[in-house]
């Protein structure tokens, strides 16, 4: 094993920022209380909840009201989806849905379901070479019968990013509900909901240093939501189930610290992820940016390596210690190919060559000349090994 632990696939999960720790630990078991009884302990559960919409309302420029707490990117998703999406067309008939093929599977599969067993009808747009959404290409596929659109806002496999306020201002023109899911972008991309002018916007904390299983979606007053988990009254009836008291301080916390501190992490994270993108194309024959030179996440860089298996080369990094990630899923031995790399145009085999590498706050430059020396190695090693 080596002594040397990069972690360089923060696009999957952060770590917990310390200071969130301390903000969530009063949580567990002083102030325990659920914060839907009535009693003292409730009461003071409920004020920290109430305060943690009020922080994250601050950053996102909208009513504290309009944020729903959820389990996480995934069950924002799907409630923005399916909770829109079915009370529109009970309300107005409306029932096609616009997506891309490159959105989280939290998107696709959702609305594939929905025109599977509930009537729905989907369209699918293109995609650029870019991983970009092309706003004609949108604006063609829009029909009377279009109630909603749900196109991310950055992309996780290849940190494009996409022109959101002019999508979502050509839907408004045809009476389309836009939905962005801004789990890449949080902590990274400015989350205004007015400026993006978008309907619903999916966040998940651990994407920008806070827990795992907890997230949030902003919904615009008036947009009736049908819940995609009934129960208790929760969140005003739009979401059941006992809210998550630590994890929602710890989210509002570590939401305010990455906006707070906006400019400095962003300004990292670019001349790390600019240093490893020209160290790798300069020291690796073979090696290609995926996605958008300029358009992508301040800390995401992401190739294809022509012949190079990445799960191998993923292999030969984790025993140098540095940990990233591939586009493909891998099922016994026997590597499924990306399928947004394929929906970008790039043949099976080159979708299965792809890299990502996410740096973070507590990447290094030494990190990064000591992980373009390594893949420049194991590249040459997995080529020979072919
Ligand atoms: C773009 C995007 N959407 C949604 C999710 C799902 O978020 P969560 O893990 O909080 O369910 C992820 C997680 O990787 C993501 O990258």
């Amino acid at each position: 094993m080596s002594a040397r632990h990069i972690y360089l696939d923060h696009s999957a999960t952060t770590p917990v920022d310390p200071r969130v720790v301390e903000a969530m630990l009063p949580y567990f078991s002083d102030i325990y209380g659920n914060s839907h009884s009535a009693h003292s302990f409730g009461q003071r559960a409920e004020m920290a909840v109430e305060d943690a919409r009020e922080t994250m309302a601050r950053v996102l420029n909208c009513k504290p009201s309009e944020i729903i707490f959820t389990s996480g990117g995934s069950e924002s998703d799907n409630l923005a989806l399916r909770g829109a999406g079915w009370t529109r067309k009970r309300a107005d008939g409306r029932d096609h849905l616009i997506t891309s093929p490159v959105e989280h599977s939290a998107v696709i599969r959702t609305v594939a379901q929905m025109a599977e067993v509930m009537g729905f009808s989907e369209t699918i747009l293109p995609i650029g070479s870019d991983g970009m959404v092309d706003p004609e290409d949108f604006a063609g596929a829009v029909t009377p019968q279009t109630s909603l659109a749900s196109l991310m806002y950055a992309n996780n496999e290849v940190g494009t990013i996409n022109p959101i306020p002019h999508l979502a201002a050509l839907a408004h023109e045809h009476g389309v509900l836009f939905h962005t899911d801004a789990v890449q972008a949080g902590g990274q991309m400015p989350l205004d909901v007015q400026a993006l002018g978008v309907d619903m916007l999916s966040l998940s904390a651990h994407k920008f240093y806070g827990p795992k299983g907890v997230g949030a979606l902003y919904v615009r007053e008036g947009i009736d939501l049908l819940p995609s988990q009934s129960g208790g009254i929760h969140e005003d009836g739009r979401r059941a189930g006992t809210l998550n008291t630590p994890g929602i301080v710890g989210m509002a916390k570590a939401l305010e610290l990455a906006y707070a501190e906006h400019d400095a992490r962003v300004a990292h994270y670019q001349t790390l992820r600019d240093a490893l993108i020209d160290g790798v194309l300069a020291r690796v024959p073979g090696a290609h940016l995926t996605g958008h030179r300029t358009q992508r996440l301040p800390g995401h860089a992401s190739f294809i390596l022509d012949g190079v298996e990445a799960n191998m080369l993923l292999v030969h990094l984790d025993l140098k210690g540095i940990a990233g990630s591939s586009g493909s899923a891998c099922k016994t031995g026997n590597p499924e190919p990306s399928g947004l790399l394929v929906a970008m145009g790039y043949t099976p085999e080159q979708a299965l060559t792809g890299l990502r590498l996410t740096v973070g706050m507590q990447t290094t430059e030494a990190d990064i000349d000591y992980t373009i020396d390594v893949i420049a190695e194991s590249v040459e090693k997995v080529r020979a090994l072919a």
